[in-house]
This record gives C-alpha cells, structure tokens and sequence, in this order.
C-alpha cells in the first residue's frame, strides 16, 4: 500500500486549481442509466470512488470509454441489474444505481452498504421513499431486491436530510408517470448539479438546491455533454490547510458561494479570506482564535470539513469546540492526532480542541477519506517527520493532493507500494 511522508512545519504559497467534484460524478456518472444514447462527462476527477462507479457501470452492461478529458456512457446494452457486494461495501455511494435501475429497467438487485467507519448509514429512507414510488422491495441475504413497473409519482417526504437519498429518488422520479414532490430535500449543490445534468438529459426538475423539489416525470431520456461542478469539499480543505500553516494562496476554479459557512467559520478564526467569482484568495500568518462550530447540512458547514478543520483548530489559540451532528462516528481521526501531541477531548459527539499546541510528526493511519486529509494537514502542520499509511482512502476522492501541495511549497512526498524509503533516509529525520 502506498504512504505518503511529509517532512514539517509547511507554509504553503502559490496557486491550486480545483479538480471536478467527486460527489457530483457519482449520481451523475450513475444518471448515464437512464438515458438512452451517449452521455459524455467532463471534469471528472480522477480518483479511487469515480473508478469505482465506472467499473459497477460496466459491470451492468454499460459501454464506458475514458478518454483523456472526457467520459462516454452508454447504457442501451445493460443486461446485468446486480451491484455486488465487492462494490458496495468499497464505496456506499454505489447504492445511486437503485434508482436509475428501477425507473428505466424495472428491477435492481443492490448490496446494502452495511456499516462504514463513520457511523451506521443505514438506506432506509432510499428503499422507503422507492416504496412509495410504486417498486416492490424485499432485503434478502445482505442484498436489495427492487422490481417494479412504471413507477407512480407521488409525494416523497424525508423524515431526515439525505442527500445521496434525494439524488436516488430525483433520478427515479425523472422517468415516473406523472409528477413527484420531494419535501425536506437535500439542497446540496451536489444535488443542483444532478438535477442540471437530468434536465439537460430532458427530465423536468425544479427546485433543486431548496427544501421542496418537484420532478415531473418523462417518457424517455436522451444523452447528454455535461461538465461536472468543481469540489467545493476538495476547495475547502485547500482553505482550512493553508489556514492552518499560513500561508498565501489563489484557489482556482471554484465557487465560494458554496462554501459560505466553511468561509465564515475560517474568518471567525482569523483567516483572511477574498472572494471572487470563481476563485478565492487564502491568507494566514497562522495566528488562531479558538471557535465553536457545528456540522449540519447544507448550507450549513459540511461535515466532510469536520476532520480538516480540527487539525488545524490544535493551532488555533484557545479551546474550540466541534459538534458533529451529521455522523455518529466521525471523530477517528482523533486518535491519530493525539499521537502528534493535539490535545482533544471527546464527549459523545462534540469534540474539545486545546490550542494551541506544538504538533510533532509520527507514523499515522488513514481511517476514512476525510480524516485521511486531516492527517495530512497535521503533518504540514507538524514539526519533523510525519508518514501516513492507508492512503488509499485519501485516493478514493483526491486527485493528486500531494501533487498540488508539493507545487504550493509542501515538503510531501508518496512512497508507492513496495518502494521502502532507504533506511538512511529514515534515519536522517529521525
Ligand atoms: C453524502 C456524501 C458524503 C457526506 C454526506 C453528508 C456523497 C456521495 N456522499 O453521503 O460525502 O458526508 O452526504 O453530507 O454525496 N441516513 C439514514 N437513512 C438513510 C440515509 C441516511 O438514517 O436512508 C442518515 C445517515 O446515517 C446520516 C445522515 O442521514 O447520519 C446523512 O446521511 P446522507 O446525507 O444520506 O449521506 P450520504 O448521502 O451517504
């Protein structure tokens, strides 16, 4: 397995382009089922989750073509509606075939995703909401068996925010007969940027990014160009690392209207933050003030900052308090930096941050995707050598993040898997 070694204190300085958005090119990559002819996808980021989609894809039957800024869909040959349980469980979002399979296929046989190591993530409002949309489902052995007929629009209302959810049944909804209302939506721009690309494909959506979304159901849908949204999540971290090393930097490509609640968060902490259209310049002489934030859903601040954020809060002057409202699990990044010297106490789901303190580098293991990049964050922070293992979880939704970071001055380097680091090279940061 690959490792990534950062040598530290980092001060980062330059310019960083924005790579497309992971959680965009999933349900859009997967909404290539339900239209007829060629789609083709750009600004998809290439990284471990969007490989993963592609291959469930083709497993279905969908002819995929990569080509080098491009990706072509077809799905007029699917003869296969199973998505295994090897998929599943290496990436959850693969439950956002359901929908599609259903609406334009009539049946879908989907893995449940189980537990993942930031909490339960159960599927129950994704099968419920189906239901009601007319598919017949039975849970047997570890699988989702979904059939159905045309389904039936109908009035869909989320007893909880869900946004993969909203993307399952908005996509279903598109090929229903009549009209489907989706109250207590997610209003992700995730979920704005599907419901663009639906309706590019000829679906009848509006709504999408308020709490009520309305989708008026179609006979067919056609292939479509589309080009992806930039990471808004990948954009963030790029804010809170430099925040947290101080630094000077030109984020490109990106759109800091969606990150409204990161942004306020950060200037609440002292960080000068400018923006632009579709850039936002980041300046920090690492000088911290302790804050209180809380997760929530869009438009409030995104969990998916939550671990990144309380790396850089260990250097932020004061006690800080984080509550994670979103996942009941999501705080396993903890551990790892308390083995740098952060000083964090953990009380159910809020977490207290003593700042600021002296981090030192040590050998750490990636848990999940996000805290994988909290790591990181603290290893730029951290004096000496810090070396992350498991970075296969950071490659499931970062393009080239030790990339961009070695051209903003980071001391950052991958080990690919089995190149040991000469042990004189070791010895010489010990
Ligand atoms: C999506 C994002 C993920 C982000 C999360 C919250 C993608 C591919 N992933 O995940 O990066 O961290 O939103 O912003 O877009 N829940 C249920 N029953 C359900 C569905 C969800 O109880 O049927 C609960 C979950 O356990 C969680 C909460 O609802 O506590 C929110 O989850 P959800 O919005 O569904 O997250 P995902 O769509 O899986």
């Amino acid at each position: 397995m690959d490792k990534i070694f950062i040598e530290g204190p980092n001060q980062l300085f330059g310019k960083v382009s924005i790579s497309g958005a992971k959680n965009a090119a999933l349900p859009i990559l997967a909404s290539s089922l339900l239209a007829k002819n060629t789609s083709i996808f750009k600004n998809i980021p290439k990284l471990g989750d969007v490989k993963t989609i592609l291959i469930l894809l083709k497993h279905l039957g969908v002819q995929v073509e990569v080509t080098q800024d491009a990706i072509k869909l077809c799905s007029d040959a699917v003869q296969r509606f199973e998505a295994p349980y090897d998929l599943v469980k290496t990436m959850r979002a693969s439950i956002l075939v359901l929908g599609p399979l259903i609406a334009r296929f009539h049946r879908a046989v989907v893995s449940l995703p189980g537990g993942c190591a930031i909490g339960q993530r159960p599927v129950n409002l994704h099968l419920d909401a189906l239901q009601k949309l007319g598919a017949e489902i039975k849970l047997q052995n570890g699988y989702v068996y979904a059939k159905s007929k045309r389904l039936i629009g109908t009035k869909i209302k989320f007893e909880s925010v869900t946004v993969t959810g909203t993307e399952n049944i908005m996509m279903a909804a598109t090929l229903a007969k009549g009209g489907t209302q989706i109250v207590n939506a997610a209003c992700e721009p995730e979920v704005i940027d599907l419901a663009n690309a639906l309706n590019a494909m000829g679906a009848r959506i509006s709504g999408a990014g308020t709490r009520v979304i309305e989708v008026e159901g179609v006979e067919a849908l056609q292939g479509v160009n589309y080009s992806v949204m930039s990471d808004r999540i990948e954009a963030g971290t790029f804010l809170i690392a430099v925040s947290a090393t101080g630094g000077d930097v030109l984020i490109q490509n990106c759109n800091p209207k969606y990150l409204s609640a990161a942004i306020d968060v950060l200037k609440k902490a002292g960080v000068k933050i400018q923006e632009q259209v579709s850039s936002m310049r980041v300046q920090s002489n690492g000088d911290l003030t302790a804050i209180k934030v809380e997760t929530e859903p869009y438009p409030g601040f995104p969990t998916d900052l939550q671990a990144q954020l309380m790396a850089m809060l260990t250097q932020a002057n004061g006690k800080s308090v984080i509550y994670e409202n979103i996942f009941e699990n999501r705080f396993n990044h903890v551990a790892e930096m308390q083995r740098m010297g952060a000083k964090i106490r953990i009380q159910d789901h809020k977490a207290h941050i003593f700042g600021k303190t002296p981090l030192t580098g040590a050998p750490l293991m990636a848990t999940d995707l996000r805290a994988s990049a909290s790591l990181v964050i603290g290893g730029l922070v951290a004096k000496g050598r810090t070396e992350i293992s498991r970075v296969y979880h950071l490659d499931r939704g970062y393009e080239a993040l030790e990339e961009k970071l070695k051209v903003l001055g980071a001391n950052i380097f991958r080990q690919k898997e089995g190149k040991e680091v000469a042990n004189a090279e070791r010895v010489s940061f010990l």
